[in-house]
């Protein structure tokens, strides 16, 4: 058939009512809204999409990060992660991510001091973050700290602003490292460490974190230079589940710092940002090389998750997964070989030879070999999450700056269907059925 003949549009059949409706097919997808017109009735509300999940709805159009998870690619703007990854520093990621092109090199210095220019936090944030139990979990200080910031700085509510929006830009991008690195001192009692701008971002990041007594804190740049590709590698990855909160949101037009906490809460969860955490966990629980079949066995039998595997996107071996391996035998060169690394080794040889993660598509994901790799450099495991938040955090923004600038988005509110009791008549709290409390199952005191 010549091309000018293929009508784009979708014709559906209504099997209830046998009326036929031409649906237009716009890059690839049909609008939710044009299902409303198909109704059995003039009172029918009309078809809906029911998705959990949102295994197969498009939220938004975006130019920002590109995935091919059948061939396992990710590009940033076009670019392939692997060159970016090679080449590039994170900050000049974090440039291409929310202004669209990589900057030359004036343009580079001018974005790098803006951001310099913002690393300090406000002395009452601090304070702020003593009110945390010296345990928190860092993530949990994360989340609650940056949610605060928008205290600080009530001028970003002006979401509509463009001057407004870069500066909210510099000061989450500059502060992020800064707050990541008080919420692990925090919990160890030490006294906080201002920023080093004569320092990379990477390398002040570790400064902030690991100076001790000396005077001037020098990162080993082998490791420097391994975290700065890994926040490349982290830097963006189109509607996940934290970016796909951050849009949400921030639909209602709230500040950023407030938008970002609700995506440094999403990041927080185990089968997203925090699975870098549960496969150390994993892997210590195994032990031993000679235990991982008990363990996949487990695994198939239902008994849990091989975390760092599995993706909703990569039906293929996830990319940055891949940088990470080769990333992991370099820091090992320098710390020394991490001794988890034979088992997770082992284990992915075994997976990926066995027909449950076969058949399922399962690889390893960004998060199997980036804990291995925190872990030798020093950091604790409950950091890991905090480490995977800083490298999101422009990506995020670019995300945000998109969906605010985006005509065709309105405040995120989905539609349910509803399967619950109704209309019923109030019932007076004396005349409802009683029923029968475990009190040991409850815990009722009765003092
Ligand atoms: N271990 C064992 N089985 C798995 C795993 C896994 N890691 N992942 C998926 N499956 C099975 C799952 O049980 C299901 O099997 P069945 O069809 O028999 O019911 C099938 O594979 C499809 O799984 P799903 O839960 O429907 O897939 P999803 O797209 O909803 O979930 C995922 C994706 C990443 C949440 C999931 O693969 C997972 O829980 N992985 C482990 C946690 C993890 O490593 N998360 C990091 C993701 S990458 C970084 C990031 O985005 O944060």
């Amino acid at each position: 058939m010549p091309e000018s003949a293929i009508r784009n549009s979708l014709t559906v059949t209504d099997n209830r009512t046998g009326k036929s409706y031409d649906l237009p097919i716009e890059n690839g997808t049909i609008r939710s809204m044009d299902l409303r017109q198909i109704k059995v009735s003039d009172d029918d509300f009309g078809l809906l999409g029911y998705d959990p999940g949102y295994l197969n709805t498009a939220s938004c159009k975006s130019t920002i990060t590109y995935i091919d998870g059948d061939k396992g690619i990710l590009r940033y703007r076009g670019y392939p992660i692997e060159q970016l990854a090679e080449k590039s520093t994170f900050l000049e990621t974090a440039y291409l991510l929310i202004k669209g092109e990589l900057p030359d090199r004036e343009r580079l210095a001018v974005w790098t001091f803006n951001i310099r220019h913002h690393t300090m936090v406000h002395a009452n944030l601090a304070k702020f973050m003593d009110g945390f139990r010296y345990d928190a979990h860092p993530m949990g200080i994360l989340v609650g700290t940056v949610g605060a910031l928008s205290t600080f700085y009530p001028d970003a509510k002006n979401v509509g602003n463009e001057e407004f929006r870069k500066l909210q830009v510099r000061r989450l991008i500059g502060k992020i490292p800064t707050i990541a690195a008080m919420t692990f001192r925090h919990h160890l009692g030490l006294p906080y460490v201002l920023p080093d701008n004569e320092l990379s971002y990477t390398g002040n990041f570790l400064s902030m974190m690991f100076k001790m007594t000396e005077r001037n804190y020098r990162p080993n740049p082998v490791l420097e230079r391994a975290l700065d590709v890994l926040f490349i590698l982290h830097a963006d990855h189109e509607q996940n589940c934290s970016t796909n909160a951050v849009r949400s949101v921030s639909s209602s037009m709230v500040d950023p710092y407030s938008a970002i906490a609700a995506g440094c809460a999403a990041l927080y969860g185990p089968l997203h940002g925090g699975a870098n955490e549960a496969v150390i966990r994993m892997l210590d629980g195994i032990g031993s090389v000679d235990r991982i079949p008990a363990f996949i066995k487990s695994v198939k039998e239902g008994e849990g998750r091989l975390m760092g595997f599995g993706h909703r996107v990569y039906k293929n071996y996830d990319p940055r997964a891949k940088i990470i391996k080769e990333i992991a035998f370099q820091v090992f060169e320098e710390t020394g070989r991490n001794p988890m690394l034979d088992v997770a080794l082992e284990l992915e040889r075994i997976a990926l030879e066995d027909d449950y993660f076969v058949s399922r598509k399962l690889y390893p994901n960004v998060d199997f070999y980036s804990g291995l790799i925190y872990q030798a450099m020093g950091f604790p495991k409950d950091m890991f999450p905090v480490l995977f938040a800083i490298g999101r955090v422009p990506g995020w923004l670019a995300q945000w700056i998109e969906h605010v600038k985006d005509p065709d988005q309105k405040i995120a509110r989905p539609r349910q269907v509803f399967l619950g009791e109704g209309p019923r008549d109030f019932i007076e709290i004396e005349k409802r059925p009683k029923r029968v409390v475990d009190e040991q199952k409850f815990g009722i005191c009765r003092m």
